[in-house]
This record gives structure tokens, sequence and C-alpha cells, in this order.
């Protein structure tokens, strides 16, 4: 494979948020979340992006993931030869395409279900996303447990019966469990903390 193939491309994306006021919640102005960003990122490539709090960081990984559509500018993704700027594929195209771009967002207790079990957490991806036996969803399920360092015999708890580092692996595992092609971790330092003899 060639390493120095293009998986992201980011081109001048600007994201703006409206604020509204008054009695008619008119919009009066803009936060500029973002302004004019631009860059690429290729295979097997880890970039980090720094900045201070409130700078765009979380917005930029939400644009990417099209959870936060882009104002202007554009999101190209790579996968198979192909090139597809995310936000102007059908949205049937992005459907196909998600799977492939994952995310562990930077508060992650937030982002599990409360309700749901370690199994469904990480079957549901499976079950949606990839035509597997029930059989290899358990293996692939037991695998990825063990690849974050969590114990597969916890895979019928529900997140609160977890440690805080431990609901983080969670969230990583969710993540890589449908082998993306792109990876983006919010707050990836205190991420690799928790599983710190694993990245
Ligand atoms: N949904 C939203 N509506 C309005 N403004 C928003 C929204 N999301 C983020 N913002 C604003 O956009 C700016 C960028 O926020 P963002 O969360 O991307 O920052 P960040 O770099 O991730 O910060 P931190 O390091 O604290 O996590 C902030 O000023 C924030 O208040
Ligand atoms: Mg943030």
């Amino acid at each position: 494979m060639n390493k120095k193939e293009s998986i992201l491309k980011v081109e001048n994306l600007k994201v703006y948020f409206p604020v509204y006021s008054g009695f008619f919640r008119k919009v009066t102005g803009y936060i500029r979340a973002l302004e004019k960003v631009s860059f690429e990122i290729k295979r097997e490539e880890v970039v980090g992006i720094v900045g201070e709090s409130g700078c765009g960081k979380s917005t930029l990984l939400k644009s990417i993931t099209m959870l936060v559509p882009p104002t202007e500018g554009k999101i190209v993704f790579s996968y198979n030869k192909n090139s597809y700027v995310l936000n102007e594929v059908t949205y049937r195209e992005l459907v196909e395409l998600r799977p492939f771009i994952q995310i562990v967002f930077q508060d992650p207790f937030s982002s599990l279900n409360p309700r749901m079990r370690v199994w469904n957490l990480l079957s549901e991806p499976l079950q949606l996303h990839a035509s597997l036996s029930r059989q290899d969803v358990k293996e692939r399920v037991e695998e990825i447990l063990v690849s974050v360092g969590l114990d597969p015999s916890h895979v019928y708890r529900f997140p609160h019966q977890f440690s805080g580092g431990e609901r983080q692996r969670i969230a990583i595992a969710r993540a890589l469990i449908l082998r993306p092609s792109l990876l983006l971790l919010d707050e990836p330092t205190s991420l690799m903390y928790h599983c710190r003899h694993r990245f």
C-alpha cells in the first residue's frame, strides 16, 4: 500500500455558529469557530492539533464527521482509491462512508448510552455495518475488549459499573471495532493516559 496516499484533505474549512437574540430569536451575529482551516492527512500518519481552549478543535473533528456541517470549504475523504467530498455526497453515500471514519469524543461518558450493556454498545456498530455471524460478532467484541485492556467477562456490565478510565476504553473500543481507516480522538492525551499500555 502506498504510504503517501492522502486519506483526508480539509480545504478552507469555515464553521460559523449563528448567535440568536431578542424576543424573535433573530440571528444577530456569528461565532466564527473555524476560519479557513486547511490540512492534509496521509495514510498511516498521526497528526496532532494543538490550540487553546475554545479555538475550535472539537468543532473541527465534529465537522470532519459531518456532525457539524461546514459553513464553507471542503472535506475530502479518500477510500478505496476514490475521493469523496463529504459535505457534498448524498446521504446514502455518507451513511456508507461513516463506518470508516470514527471519533472518540472529548467526554466519552456522555457518548455511551447508560442503558446499554457493553455487549450492546460494541455489537451494535457491527450489526449495523458489517454482516457477521453472531459467533464472529462475539469473537470481535472479545478481541477488541482485550486490545483496550478490559476483561471480556465484563461484557454484560453497564457503563456505570466501570471506572472513568475503563469507560473511556469502552468508547475507544466502540470506535475501533469497525476497523476504521480514519480515527479522530478528541483530547487524545487523556485517552492515551487511560490506555497507555495499548497505544
Ligand atoms: N453548537 C455550538 N453552538 C454555538 N457555539 C459553539 C457550538 N459548539 C462550539 N461553539 C463555540 O465554538 C468555539 C469552539 O469550540 P470547540 O468546542 O471546538 O473548542 P475546543 O478547541 O475543542 O476547546 P476545548 O479545548 O476547551 O475543548 C467556542 O467558542 C464555542 O463556544
Ligand atoms: Mg474540545
